[in-house]
């Protein structure tokens, strides 16, 4: 492999702090083997271990999955089961190396939709692997671009009848405050899988300057290999941010 530029990983530019992806494709990768929909969804938690290995050797600071989105309640309920019943699972079998290796998770969304157990596994997660300093890691279930910025606005109005801000105080960094990213910086990068031209509702505040990197690869096809030719293909880019060139 060492002739491929590529790999292990990329070194010409900057390496994005902040990767955002879309996992998306499951169905498909099961529909094309003629199984089940949830057997794409168990084959994508391979790919969800290898982009968290590959952004640890890379050296990206903060990764953000997408993993269920508040449309996707709209789907069968053996499928939203069969997702939830995954949660939980990757919750008992990844735990102790997620904290071993330094990740601090964080499941960000209303995850109030969630059944009792479901949450109770996010706040083991969460709770396990508190302080992890190498990675953080949001998942984002039962999340929306929309539903995000619909939570921040009601957030900051409260605030505001409670005398405890002024309108005028509302500004783009308390506005981004609010939201279930906090004081994290925004995406520097954003993959999208399985050849989808279009957003689906993700993070639609935080990705204003985000690179977007879209790939045929469906997700359970995901390697860390794809997660640096994403990288590699960030760093030819030119981000100017609305001026004539890159600040
Ligand atoms: C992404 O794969 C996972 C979730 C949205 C939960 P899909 O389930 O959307 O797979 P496709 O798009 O139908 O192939
Ligand atoms: C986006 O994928 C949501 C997640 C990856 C969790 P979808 O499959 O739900 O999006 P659409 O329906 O193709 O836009
Ligand atoms: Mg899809």
């Amino acid at each position: 492999m060492s002739d491929d530029p590529v790999f292990p990983f990329p070194s010409n530019g900057p390496i994005p702090r902040h990767v955002a992806v879309i996992m998306d494709g499951n169905g498909r990768w099961a529909a094309e083997r003629g199984l089940p929909r949830h057997e794409g969804h168990w084959e994508g938690m391979k790919a969800v271990r290898e982009v968290i290995e590959g952004s640890l050797e890379a050296g990206i600071e903060i990764l953000t999955l997408f993993a269920f989105s508040t449309e996707n309640w709209q789907r069968p309920e053996e499928e939203i089961e069969a997702l939830m019943t995954l949660l939980k699972i990757y919750v008992e079998q990844e735990q102790a190396e997620l904290r071993e290796r330094g990740i601090e998770v964080r499941v960000l969304g209303d995850l109030g939709r969630m059944d009792e157990e479901a949450r109770a596994a996010v706040d083991r997660i969460q709770s396990v692997t508190s302080g992890g300093a190498e990675l953080r890691l949001n998942l984002m279930i039962s999340y929306s671009g929309r539903a995000d910025i619909v939570r921040a606005a009601r957030e900051l109005a409260r605030k505001v009848a409670a005398g405890e801000l002024t309108p005028e105080q509302i500004d783009d960094r308390a506005f981004s405050e609010a939201l279930y990213t906090g004081a994290l910086p925004d995406p520097d990068l954003l993959i999208r899988t399985s050849a989808e031209f279009r957003i689906s509702n993700f993070m639609l505040w935080q990705l204003a300057y985000t690179e977007f990197h879209i790939t045929p690869c469906l997700w359970p096809d995901f390697t860390r290999r794809e997660l640096f030719s994403a990288v590699a293909e960030y760093q030819r880019r030119e981000r100017r941010f609305g001026r004539v060139s890159a600040p």
